[in-house]
């Protein structure tokens, strides 16, 4: 326990709007293969609606296998899964995105050469009825004003909606990743590594967005090694070791130098 959790941090089991669901998203017991590489042997990650859980390990360890596998992305040798308190199988991320899961991934998939709202809006754009009910014309208005309105729900503030993305910063565009994330996500969003390329203020403000997403309810799942700012905005951590799951606690419990030794395997594997 250290001072730097102050109790007030972790409050946030968000109160107003109360989802339908206690477990936003979880995997138990996870295995895969690649080959001759056991990348998870039994690696289990729960997240609560309205909480925020860190995923650490070391290099290797598993954990972008694991996001992978809750996305329908990897099919996984064995283990279970819940999204919303139901058992699934994801087959696809299509599968994954109709429960309402979506994810940051650390090189973000935006296209340089769209607009932030063409951004917000890819592989979802809306289709207007045009005249004689044909479809096929894009709404324009109404994307823009739900994307005005997905960023002021976050309190994100970027030059211009029609600005492409190649002229923002690298926290204004990890910050874009994480509204188109939550505009379409309902359930849990997940994050690999969202503030790797980002200086300390940016870094921040992405913390600041994974409470806010939090607090509306949905369960958000951080891979990051950035211990010591993750480790301050999550209420649970779970560390993975070689593809197992090492330890789950609450983060308040927790120092940065206890993580580092649970994730290097201290005391497990002298050997190593
Ligand atoms: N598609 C793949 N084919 C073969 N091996 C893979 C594949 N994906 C991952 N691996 C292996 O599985 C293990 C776990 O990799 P993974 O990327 O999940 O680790 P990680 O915890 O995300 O590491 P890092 O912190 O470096 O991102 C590694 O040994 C990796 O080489
Ligand atoms: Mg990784």
């Amino acid at each position: 326990m250290t001072s730097q959790h102050d109790g007030t941090r972790h409050a946030g089991k968000v109160p107003q709007e109360k989802p339908g669901f206690d477990i936003a998203i979880s995997g138990r017991h996870i295995a895969k293969k690649f080959g001759h590489v056991q990348a998870l042997t039994d690696a289990s990650v729960t997240v609560h609606a309205g909480e925020v859980v860190a995923l650490f390990g070391d290099n290797g360890a598993g954990k972008s296998t694991f996001l992978k596998t809750l996305l329908g992305m990897i099919k996984p040798d064995a283990g279970e899964f819940i999204v919303a308190d139901q058992e699934v199988s994801f087959q696809s991320i299509r599968d994954a995105q109709e429960r309402g899961v979506e994810a940051v991934h650390q090189d973000l998939a935006l296209a340089p050469d769209l607009s932030v709202v063409d951004n917000m809006f890819l592989g979802n754009e809306l289709l207007s009825r045009g005249l004689l009910g044909r479809l096929g014309v894009l709404d324009r208005k109404e994307m823009t004003e739900r994307a005005d309105q997905a960023l002021r729900d976050l309190s994100i503030k970027l030059p211009s909606l029609k600005v492409d993305i190649s002229a923002l910063s690298g926290g204004q565009k990890q910050a874009l990743a994480v509204a188109r994330a939550v505009m379409w996500g309902h359930t849990a969003v997940l994050m690999d590594e969202p503030t790797a390329a980002l200086g300390a203020r940016q870094s921040a403000i992405v913390c600041d967005l994974m409470r806010t997403v939090a607090e509306r309810g949905l369960g958000v799942l951080v891979v990051s090694h950035d211990l010591p700012r993750v480790l301050k905005v999550a209420d649970r951590v779970t560390i993975l070791w070689r593809g197992t799951t090492a330890l789950e606690s609450p983060a308040a419990d927790l120092t940065v130098p206890e993580v580092v030794a649970t994730m290097v395997g201290y005391g497990k594997d002298a050997a190593a």
